[in-house]
């Protein structure tokens, strides 16, 4: 009998090695490395996907490839379709990951069952057959040609799919799949990496969309889908906190649109329901005046969003004063943070900073600078801001207030939510007529000028 090959992968990145080492020349992470059996001793590629008949590769020239129009289904659900560009491409292959309890076997269980008229198959390998229908019973959602296969071994999933032709199959989740051609458990990188090319290789060559869910931890510490990045088409992230009902799915990698696209829901009892005008439930609606609080007008994706900063700086009790940042780079923040002592002599260094972006969510249009610089001034000086003001540019490490994309657009979302006055840089291309809007644009050079305007 041969001997069964084995290799080291690194559970972090999926690097791979003939021998054990303590360190990961890829990643960097230290004990990373696990023995997985790559082989059974069994005929190579004898099991998996296969079609009837093989097309024989030769090259050809570009211009004498006929122009196949990209197919691509609208889903009911808008904020689906804007994440992956434009609606479900055939063929395509979309892994979308997050951590676990963050609502991914609802939302694709839900958008197959919206799916009308389409012959969907959705395989678990987490849930019974029991736990899906209650599921779908509390979605409240019938589909006559939504089917569930509750399998694990692709060898099995190949041969129903091949009964049951179906036009999209969902895979909840990868890290539970199995091929038979590899011996190492489920959920080990290479199991991961063989049965993702096995569901690569399907939807290639049926020109099935496939969509792959897989578990990511905080810290990335067991084989997640990170590994497959490079083989599917589309990533999606679905991230939140667990605590807020929010819930954002955002495009890492799209072969067939932007990645800055961005799909907003919120978690209810009936599902997750879809939030189109985010600034609305953003901010909080509040009369009385607090300090610490500054509105900025950011745009995630194509689509302008209000969101709220909230500071809190005070003496600080230890030696080395704390700083904590939520929704938003702490680094970032240690930044805006030396810019406002160095440009403003305001002494942060003595005090402790923790900052927050309301509702849970996660921030990375660099216009929200502004902003934070304003809650952290206003929390500093116990002062509120006033709440019809809003915010919208990048704040440079010299103290200046750096243009920001778009701006019209952030000015018009502010204007349409009965802001009085809009802070932006001065360093907007000339030409930009503010006059006949119902909102004031102040235009603002550098930090310094910023407190002046505020108090
Ligand atoms: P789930 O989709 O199982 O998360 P994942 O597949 O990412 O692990 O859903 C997780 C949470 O969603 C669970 O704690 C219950 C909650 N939930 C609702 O609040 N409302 C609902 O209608 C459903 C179906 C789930
Ligand atoms: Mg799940």
């Amino acid at each position: 009998m041969s001997k069964i090959k084995t290799a080291f992968f690194c559970q972090n990145c999926g690097y791979e090695t003939a021998k054990w080492t303590g360190k990961c020349p890829s990643c960097n992470q230290w004990n990373t490395f696990v023995e997985e059996k790559v082989q059974k001793d069994v005929p190579l590629r004898q099991q998996e996907w296969k079609t009837d008949s093989p097309k024989a590769p030769k090259v050809v020239n570009l211009d004498a490839v006929e122009g196949l129009e990209e197919r691509r289904w609208l889903t009911p659900d808008a904020e689906l379709n804007r994440v992956l560009g434009g609606g479900i491409v055939a063929g395509s292959l979309v892994l979308v990951g997050g951590e676990p309890g963050i609502g991914k076997s609802t939302l694709f269980l839900q958008n197959a069952l919206l799916l009308k008229g389409i012959k969907t198959l959705y395989i678990s390998g987490e849930e019974s057959e029991q736990q899906i229908k209650m599921r779908a019973d509390r979605l409240k959602i019938r589909n006559d040609q939504f089917y569930l296969l509750t399998e694990t071994s692709t060898q099995v999933i190949f041969q129903e799919i091949k009964k049951l032709e179906p036009q999209l199959v969902i895979i909840d989740s990868i890290q539970t799949l199995q091929s038979p051609l590899i011996e190492s458990a489920p959920g080990s990188v290479s199991q991961i990496r063989e049965t993702a090319a096995e569901m690569q290789r399907f939807a290639k060559e049926t020109n099935t969309p496939v969509f792959l869910i897989g578990h990511i931890t905080k810290d990335g510490s067991i084989a997640g889908p990170k590994i497959l990045e490079h083989m599917v088409d589309t990533v999606l992230q679905f991230e939140g906190d667990q605590h807020y009902a929010y819930r954002i799915l955002r495009t890492i990698k799209n072969r067939f649109g932007s990645t800055a696209e961005l799909g907003i829901y919120e978690m209810s009892g009936e599902g997750l329901r879809q939030v189109s005008n985010p600034s609305e439930i953003l901010i909080s609606q509040r009369d009385d005046l607090l300090s610490g609080v500054a509105i900025a007008s950011t745009i995630e994706g194509l689509r302008p969003m209000l969101v709220e900063v909230q500071a809190l700086v005070t003496q600080s009790v230890y030696g080395t004063p704390q700083r904590t940042a939520t929704g938003f780079d702490l680094r970032r923040l240690q930044m805006l943070l030396a810019v406002l002592e160095k440009r403003g002599g305001f002494h942060f260094g003595v005090k402790d900073v923790f900052l927050n972006i309301a509702g849970g969510i996660r921030v990375e249009d660099p216009s929200i600078d502004l902003a934070v610089l304003c809650a952290l001034l206003s929390s500093y000086e116990d002062t509120g801001v006033s709440h019809k003001y809003c915010f919208a540019g990048e704040v440079g490490l010299s103290g200046e207030i750096r243009a920001v994309n778009r701006v019209e657009q952030r000015i018009a979302e502010a204007e349409k939510l009965g802001f009085d006055k809009i802070f932006i840089s001065k360093y907007h291309k000339k030409g930009l007529d503010f006059s006949k809007l119902n909102i004031e644009v102040v235009p603002l050079g550098r930090v310094e000028e910023v407190y002046r305007f505020l108090f």
